[in-house]
């Protein structure tokens, strides 16, 4: 189990509705891994808001771009990355924000919910244009096993 490698490669419209098959496949893929599905979900949580901003964000839902999303399980530890195909942005500005979000906006939260849902973000923009956000995940030993998981 703990040398397990899969890979799974998904490539999506830039339309919400395609988030569900995102999350399908996400948590199919990591139950393979002998983790608490509450860690699975804040995993699947933080690659939807990776695709809604992609989809969103990047993509600005043109019809004409794409949004490809790359899980791979290497032993106990799963890394998405989520490629979209827009103009890119400062992402260095978000992730280093220390001020809370405005708490009379009901936006510009995503950002900080993924870092707290996941072990590692990173941006980089794509040489062809776009940008690429990594996630990682470990299912490190504080993580519930699934046989004791409620
Ligand atoms: N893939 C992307 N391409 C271009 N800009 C992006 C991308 N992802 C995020 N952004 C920019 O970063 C900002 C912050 O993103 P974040 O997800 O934190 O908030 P939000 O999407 O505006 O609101 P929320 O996620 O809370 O609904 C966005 O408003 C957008 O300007
Ligand atoms: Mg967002």
């Amino acid at each position: 189990m703990g040398s397990r490698r899969e890979k799974m490669e998904m490539i999506i419209p830039s339309d919400f509705k395609y988030l569900g098959a995102v999350d399908a496949a996400v948590q199919d893929l990591a139950r393979e891994l002998s983790c608490a599905q509450r860690w699975i979900n804040d995993f699947s949580a933080a690659l939807i808001e990776a695709c809604s901003n992609a989809i969103e964000h990047g993509n600005k839902l043109s019809k004409n771009k794409m949004v490809r999303v790359v899980v791979n399980l290497n032993g106990q530890q799963i890394v998405a990355r989520v490629h979209d195909e827009g103009d890119g942005f400062d992402y260095k500005k978000y992730l280093s924000e220390t001020s809370p979000p405005d708490p009379l906006s009901e936006r510009g939260r995503g950002i900080l919910i993924m870092k707290a849902f996941t072990d590692r973000l990173k941006y980089s923009a794509r040489p062809e244009g776009g940008t690429c956000l990594e996630l990682v995940k470990n299912c490190d030993a504080e993580a519930v096993p699934k046989a004791a998981a409620e």
